[in-house]
């Protein structure tokens, strides 16, 4: 793109946002619920139906114009040409020169996709055949520790995406993990997380798998040395092979650190971190949940894939999730996002999405390198139904702020019975009403006095009940929680991502905001340990915080 062209096209995008905001006056007066009464047929034009996964997003301060206007922007910013260039291996994270594909590791059709040249692909499927072979040895029992026992828990160690992903959806996945083989994720440099992870486990029955994409994080190195040397004085140090795998894009430090290249797995520098749960990174979750899961998983993301590369955008599910996300970051302001799965299996999907979102929107500057015009990325934030409504749903619903919420529910449980899950549903969908209905004066006061108040005491409390409602959330239904379907909610929101990286015009790809604490946590680790003593060149809070420390600590 020359410069002209650069300029050309961020004059259409400011055009595009003018317009959005000229029509966001004229809904002022307007409200979710007169919309919804408004319009008997509002639920059928604002949700969308992708496989077992259905979007509701009725319950927001949009109309069709918002949505006409909404993928006017898209188109103004380029959207379509940005995810064909994406899927076709183009190096669209410009600030690391790399491609994006985490989409090649779940195509499952192999259909070929080339990075510099060369199809991708066929070293795509072998490696994933490479992870399931070692799967399945570890779950038969084919592949065993060093006294020859079985392998009955599996410790992976990572941090960020090396951990999120795979800890979400093993937690997820649950109901079809293998009995008798249980995974753990370590992840903080903490060392109690280690210590309380392993304080109950059998060396001779323990495999760590050490999943690191620059295998240099000193969180996973440190934690892997640790784990090492707990193998090491239980079993010795010749059973340390026998207990451990590591998955990395740095196949010489692996060496180093002494696994052996048959259990070493491998990915791509064009796999990000956040994005790297489909790739060797999954390990533990393959070991889990098997390969067949595993697949049906992918599968379910490559179904996002397909409907996001060729679903007509007012109709596109992840598409329609960026933009509204752009309408309610970016148009009417509000700063963050709620992620509130009905579904305790999910309860580390929203710490997946926090990864995910906040670090490639978390975003200062455009892609060329200009300070950005509008506000990035929200936060993201979120727990389990119904445990928020009894902690902070409070200020979802009395609180100043607006917060737009995600809910998702499964129409099914795996449980037998359906007590549990019917008041599940129910909370959940009284929850999203409640958003959008509120409760005016009138009727709490009203309500006050049905109840037998006076009505002065009842003109005086009702203030305090009073809900202003008018707040937006979309809800996810999805037919159960399997494989597939947890594929798809996860893509969908990888491509909501990449929709709101594109129009606000900065790289999702990128993580440069973790390198500053990362350096500095380096330079003072020697400080903290007391090898080095003087203070100089601290600021007065650092040192002050270091003397103390030094003089409290036992
Ligand atoms: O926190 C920064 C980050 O680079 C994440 O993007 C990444 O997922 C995490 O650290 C772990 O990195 P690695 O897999 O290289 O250990």
């Amino acid at each position: 793109m020359t410069s002209a062209d650069t300029a050309a096209a961020q004059t259409a995008v400011d055009k595009a946002f003018e317009a959005l905001e000229q029509h966001r006056r004229t809904l002022d007066k307007s409200t979710i619920a007169d919309l919804l009464a408004g319009d008997p047929r509002r639920f059928q034009r604002f949700s969308l139906r992708l496989g077992s996964v259905l979007m509701d997003h009725s319950k927001t301060l949009a109309t069709s114009r918002t949505v006409k206007l909404l993928v006017d922007l898209a188109r103004a910013s380029g959207l379509e040409a940005r995810r064909d260039a994406m899927f076709a291996g183009e190096k669209i994270n410009a600030t690391e020169k790399r491609a994006v594909l985490h989409v090649a590791l779940r195509t499952l059709s192999g259909r070929p996709i080339h990075v510099d040249g060369r199809d991708v692909m066929p070293e795509v499927a072998a490696e994933r055949e490479r992870c399931f072979a070692f799967a399945e040895a570890i779950r038969s029992g084919a592949l065993r520790g060093a006294t020859g026992k079985r392998i009955s828990t599996v410790v992976n160690i990572g941090i960020g995406g090396s951990d999120l992903g795979p800890a979400m959806a093993a937690l997820a996945l649950q109901p079809y993990a293998k009995r008798g083989l249980t995974a753990r994720f370590v992840s903080n440099v903490d060392g109690a997380h280690m210590a309380d992870t392993l304080r109950d486990l059998d060396p001779a029955r323990t495999l760590f798998v050490v999943a690191s994409k620059t295998f240099t994080t000193i969180e996973t190195m440190t934690n892997a040395a640790t784990a090492r040397g707990w193998v090491a004085q239980a079993l010795g140090e010749a059973a340390v092979g026998h207990h451990f795998a590591a998955v990395s894009t740095n196949l010489a430090a692996v060496n180093t650190f002494g696994i052996a290249a048959e259990r070493m797995f491998r990915f791509w520098d064009w796999v990000g971190g956040r994005y790297s749960v489909w790739s060797a990174i999954g390990l533990t979750l393959m070991i889990a949940v098997g390969p067949r899961h595993f697949t049906a998983f992918l599968a379910g993301a490559e179904k996002v894939d397909e409907h996001f590369r060729n679903a007509p955008l007012a109709r596109n599910m992840p598409v329609i999730m960026g933009l509204m996300g752009i309408w309610h970051r970016n148009v009417l302001g509000y700063a963050s996002h709620a992620v509130l799965p009905y579904d305790q299996r999910l309860a580390r999907f929203p710490a997946h999405l926090q990864q995910l979102d906040m670090e490639s929107l978390g975003k200062s500057v455009t892609l060329a390198g200009a300070p950005v015009e509008r506000p990035t990325g929200p936060v993201i934030w979120g727990e389990p139904g119904t445990n928020g409504q009894h902690a902070f749903f409070q200020l979802l619903h009395q609180g100043t702020d607006v917060v737009p919420c995600d809910f998702l529910i499964a129409a099914s449980p795996h449980e037998r019975g359906r007590k549990h899950h019917d008041l599940l549903i129910a909370n959940c969908l009284a929850q999203s009403k409640a958003l959008m209905r509120g409760r005016t004066l009138e009727e709490a006061t009203q309500q006050l006095i049905d109840g037998g108040m006076a009505p002065k005491e009842a003109a005086k409390l009702a203030p305090h009940r009073v809900f202003a409602g008018n707040r937006p959330s979309t809800t996810f239904l999805y037919r159960k929680l399997d494989p597939a379907t947890l594929g798809m909610l996860v893509a969908l929101y990888e491509h909501k991502v990449f929709v709101m990286a594109t129009v606000l015009g900065i790289n999702a790809f990128d993580q440069w905001g973790v390198e500053l604490g990362k350096e500095l946590a380096t330079a003072l680790e020697p400080v903290v340990a007391g090898r080095q003593a003087a203070l100089d060149g601290l600021d007065g809070s650092t040192a002050g915080l270091v003397a103390t420390l030094r003089k409290m600590r036992v």
